[in-house]
């Protein structure tokens, strides 16, 4: 009966998608005809929260991608390997895919897209990016005839926790990174979330839907939140701005003419935001994305990034779609021709990136160095002589017996700022710099 589904995973995102389709009621009525055929886990014996038949569940996942039963696979086992082999076996097999899984598409997309054109399948991941926030289905279709301009993201719910944590609190990151993994919000190894790297994966699948090319992970800068102190947290109140961890894809503009280039920044790292910013206001595990277009503006995607409602909610909204496409009956042996262009990924060309010494940013710098006359003259003409303009340089008090500095430079390149950076830490004035962090 109906379109057979069989999912790879039954932990939070499968437990969480097997709940809305045993219980299709009062939702889209195409669900009542998706039936689910096997569930693969790693153990049979442990306590499920959800009732099905026993014989649903098997640990044969290599059996569950080849079924010809079964017309959709969703992974939501996680990890690179098996979820990798598995996913290109089921499309070999002619399975449409559905995956949450950020980590095996941001490193294995190409190959995972070639094989799904090849093969005539559809491969849908609105649950990779963003949690439950419908944001991928956007950018390829609702907002696919606008020119992108950027995607501007906090796409990492565990960092945005710590930082919020930190701005309300006064905190330093150390403790409130132990207190977050305590509570459940932060994993017992935190490098992927704190160092960036979770967010980098995401960034580089937005950047490819919204501007139509592959991305190179290698080529996604990215810097992670550890450095963040509860000092630069105050400072950066006191002159109107929050720190947030911001995943950032633009495209490169002629600094002349305005005219767009082919040539993208993608980039993760901590961001002082101006206060009245709509990401400024985005806090603890909430993620938001913000997406500005031409002709559209601005507009932002904001609410949950993780958890089981939100992420089965994201997964079994592309089973739905690919659903959709089989009841209709233009599911079956699509090719590159007959594919549906709004539900395939069709690009083959990799985007531009361009080196981070290239970009231009606002700095914020916290120096100490050492309490006598004429320091802030000598950074001022530092700076002046690498074309670095100030916005502010001020002395704000004495720490650790130093005198603390904290500068806040107009638009420059970053080439520029760090050649300054260099000069100024041989100065024997400078007792050390003690935070460099990019303003928006
Ligand atoms: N959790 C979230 O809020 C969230 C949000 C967005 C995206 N995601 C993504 O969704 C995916 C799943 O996350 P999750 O939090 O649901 O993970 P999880 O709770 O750890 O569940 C993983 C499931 O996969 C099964 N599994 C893992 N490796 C296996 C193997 N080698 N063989 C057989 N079964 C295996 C496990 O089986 P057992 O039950 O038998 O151990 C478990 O049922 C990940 O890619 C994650 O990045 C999660």
């Amino acid at each position: 009966m109906g379109i057979k589904v069989g999912l790879l995973g039954l932990g939070t995102v499968g437990a969480g998608a097997v709940k809305i389709l045993l219980d299709p009621a009062d939702r889209h009525p195409l669900l009542s005809q998706i039936a689910i055929a096997k569930i693969g886990v790693r153990q049979l014996d442990k306590p499920r929260p959800v009732n099905f038949p026993a014989e649903v569940l098997t640990t044969d996942l290599e059996s569950l991608v080849t079924d010809p039963e079964i017309a959709i696979v969703v992974e939501v086992m996680g990890g690179l390997e098996p979820a990798r082999s598995l996913i290109l076996k089921a499309i070999h097999h002619g399975k449409h895919v559905v995956t949450a899984n950020k980590a095996v598409i941001a490193r294995y997309g190409d190959e995972i897209f070639t094989a799904a054109n090849e093969a005539g399948v559809y491969v849908l991941l609105e649950a990779a990016v963003g949690g439950g926030i419908p944001v991928i289905q956007p950018l390829k279709q609702a907002l696919g005839v606008n020119r992108i301009q950027a995607v501007t993201g906090i796409i990492n719910g565990t960092t945005n926790y710590i930082l919020t944590r930190m701005q309300q609190e006064g905190g330093d990151f150390e403790p409130i990174l132990a207190e977050a993994q305590r509570l459940g919000y932060a994993e017992a190894d935190p490098a992927a979330d704190v160092d960036g790297l979770d967010a980098a994966d995401k960034i580089a699948i937005l950047a490819s839907l919204a501007f139509g090319g592959r991305i190179k992970l290698s080529e996604v800068y990215s810097e992670g939140i550890r450095q963040v102190t509860a000092a630069d947290m105050a400072y950066a109140s006191r002159l109107g701005f929050v720190i947030k961890l911001l995943a950032i894809a633009r495209r490169n503009t002629h600094p002349d003419s305005e005219e767009p280039l082919d040539e993208l920044q993608l980039r993760v790292h901590p961001t002082l935001v101006p206060l009245a910013h709509p990401l400024a206001a985005v806090n603890d595990v909430y993620n938001a994305i913000l997406v500005e277009g031409d002709p559209i503006g601005q507009v932002m995607f904001f609410g949950p990034g993780a958890g089981e409602g939100p992420t089965a909610s994201a997964v079994v909204s592309d089973i739905l779609n690919i659903a959709a496409t089989l009841v209709s009956g233009q599911g079956s042996e699509i090719t590159a021709k007959t594919a549906n262009p709004l539900l395939a990924c069709t690009h083959q060309h990799y985007c531009k990136i361009s080196p981070m010494a290239d970009i231009v940013s606002r700095y914020y710098l916290r120096l100490l160095a050492e309490d006598r006359p004429g320091v802030i003259g000598k950074l001022g003409l530092c700076f002046g002589d690498h074309a670095v303009s100030l916005e502010s340089i001020v002395q704000i008090g004495l720490r650790d017996n130093y005198a603390e500095i904290v500068i806040v430079s107009h638009e420059v390149k970053e080439a520029h700022f760090q050649t300054a950076l260099d000069d100024l830490r041989g100065f024997p004035e400078i007792h050390s710099v003690a935070s460099v962090l990019r303003v928006l």
